[in-house]
């Protein structure tokens, strides 16, 4: 929880007084409005505990002179920016678990930077206790309850809303995170669909429809069908509607949601297989970001499409050279069942553009391939030219990570099929652009950017900035920006 107060930062009472530090070619400098008290511990720290105010450098210190227990300082690196903040925030707030309260000095009076301290703060404050049964096998607390940001006045409009819109964006982030650090035994298809439609029901103005594999298979979605054969639980398509009156444009979201990757009977080798249980990520995305929308109220139409499917060996999965027909007709061979994500993206993409959207936007943690090209952290774009501009860019007002890619045309050679319409995979180098433009075979002429972010959607390392260990709700900022400047 955020809240804003004139209190001095002298006289605030709560377990830690945050002060953020720029790293000067002089040393750590606290950015904002802080009292002598704190320059001096400021000092003192950088000398003997060698502060330089690099990125996630965090330190805890008794508050001496102060009304808060301890003052927390953390780096925000050499350049101040909305994401620096954010991330320097967010890395104490995480260092804060266990505590109730924390006070936030403001790194200067811009509107843009409350925005972004709300945001970090909440970021950082988050923690998966569900299957933490037993309290002493384990050492994860509770999240920090409360931040309290030292706005020295009252509040404005815009600093009411910037705060108000941080705590919708963060929930919607602890959603996508909370869903993906789900066990897949309690997050199937079904249990997703089910979740989803609880969820939607919780929301002014946002209608869900779930088809289940009776209806999927009466409409024909060859794709979700095929790739969920292999599993007892069955595949759904859940699509979520937000419409408001006066809508200003139309946009689709389409999330795979695979729910467990086991590869199917093209099989992944076992190590690091327990982190396919995010490979629902997508679907988890447009979810949270379409319920966000309608929470904020935006003037745009938003269909969110989640594409659930287990992926599992067995005596009824799909084989490789198996022939399925997507939604809409085209056929498709199955020369690896590892690659399912585009069989079941086609299905809902097909079924996305037939509302003719201004726009549709696909998210999913698609290719291996995506992490060889740019790392864990940054997620690629593609798509037509003017929607991946779109994305890329509001990627960049929100502050995550991405980078625009292309779909060359010669990597289309690798798709044929030597019996079908096309083949589900293609040649062995730039694998995520092959994706890609499989993928490109289903959107007709609907502008379309495709996000892939198989790497920044699962945290597999250890904790960062405000993201946590698993998984990082990467993407509901971005495609939320995109909502928004629609709106305007
Ligand atoms: N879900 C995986 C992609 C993935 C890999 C996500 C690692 C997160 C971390 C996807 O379904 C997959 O298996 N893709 C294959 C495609 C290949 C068979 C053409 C891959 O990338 O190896
Ligand atoms: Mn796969
Ligand atoms: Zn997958």
């Amino acid at each position: 929880m955020i809240s804003l107060t004139q209190a001095h930062p002298s006289a605030v009472v709560a377990d830690a007084l945050v002060v953020l530090l720029a790293s000067g070619p002089q040393g750590p400098v606290p950015l904002g409005d802080v009292p002598d008290e704190v320059a001096t511990l400021v000092s003192d720290a950088a000398d003997v505990l060698a502060l330089t105010g690099a990125v996630d450098e965090v330190r805890r210190l008794p508050g001496h002179g102060l009304r808060a227990r301890s003052l927390v300082l953390t780096g925000a690196g050499d350049a101040a920016t909305p994401e620096s903040v954010r991330r320097a925030v967010g890395a104490a707030t995480r260092s804060l678990a266990g505590l109730s309260k924390a006070a936030v000095v403001l790194p200067d009076d811009e509107v843009a930077t409350l925005a972004a301290v709300a945001e970090g703060a909440l970021l950082g404050a988050y923690a998966y206790t569900r299957y933490r049964a037993k309290a002493d096998s384990h050492d994860t607390k509770e999240p920090l309850a409360e931040t309290l940001l030292l706005l020295g006045h009252r509040a404005t409009k815009a600093e009411n809303r910037a705060v108000e819109r941080a705590q919708v964006l963060a929930e919607a982030v602890h959603t996508v995170r909370d869903l993906v650090n789900t066990a897949p035994n309690d997050l199937y298809p079904a249990a997703f669909a089910e979740m989803a439609r609880t969820a939607a029901k919780g929301v002014k103005g946002v209608k869900a429809t779930v088809l289940d594999d009776k209806a999927l298979a009466a409409g024909g979605y060859g794709g979700l069908l095929g790739v969920g054969q292999g599993s007892t639980r069955g595949p759904r398509l859940v699509k979520l509607v937000y419409s408001p009156s006066r809508a200003k444009a139309s946009v689709a979201l389409v999330g795979k949601g695979i729910t467990f990757d086991s590869g199917g009977i093209s099989l992944k080798p076992p190590a690091d297989m327990d982190e396919m249980k995010s490979d629902m990520a997508g679907a988890a995305t447009v979810l949270a970001t379409v319920l966000a929308a309608a929470k904020l109220g935006l003037p745009v139409a938003v269909t969110a499409w989640c594409a659930l499917a287990e992926n599992m060996p067995s005596g009824t999965a799909q084989r490789p050279s198996d022939v399925l027909t997507v939604y809409g007709g085209t056929t498709v061979e199955v020369l690896n069942t590892d690659a399912e994500g585009r069989l079941v993206l086609a299905d809902a993409l097909v079924a996305a553009v037939e509302d003719e959207p201004d726009l549709v936007v696909d998210v999913a943690t698609l290719t291996g391939a995506q992490i060889v090209a740019l790392g864990r952290r940054v997620a690629a774009v593609m798509g037509t030219d003017d929607a991946r501009g779109e994305v890329v860019a509001a990627a960049a007002a929100a502050g995550e990570s991405v980078w625009p890619m292309p779909l060359p045309e010669d990597l289309k050679e690798g798709l044929k099929s030597k019996v079908a319409d096309l083949a589900n995979i293609g040649e062995r180098w730039g694998g995520a652009l092959t994706a890609g433009l499989f993928l490109s075979e289903f959107v007709a002429s609907t502008p379309w950017a495709h996000v892939d972010f198989a790497g920044p959607a699962y945290n597999g390392g250890s904790a960062y900035g405000y993201t946590p260990v698993g998984g990082t709700g990467m993407g509901v900022r971005t495609l939320l920006t995109v909502l928004e400047s629609r709106a305007r």
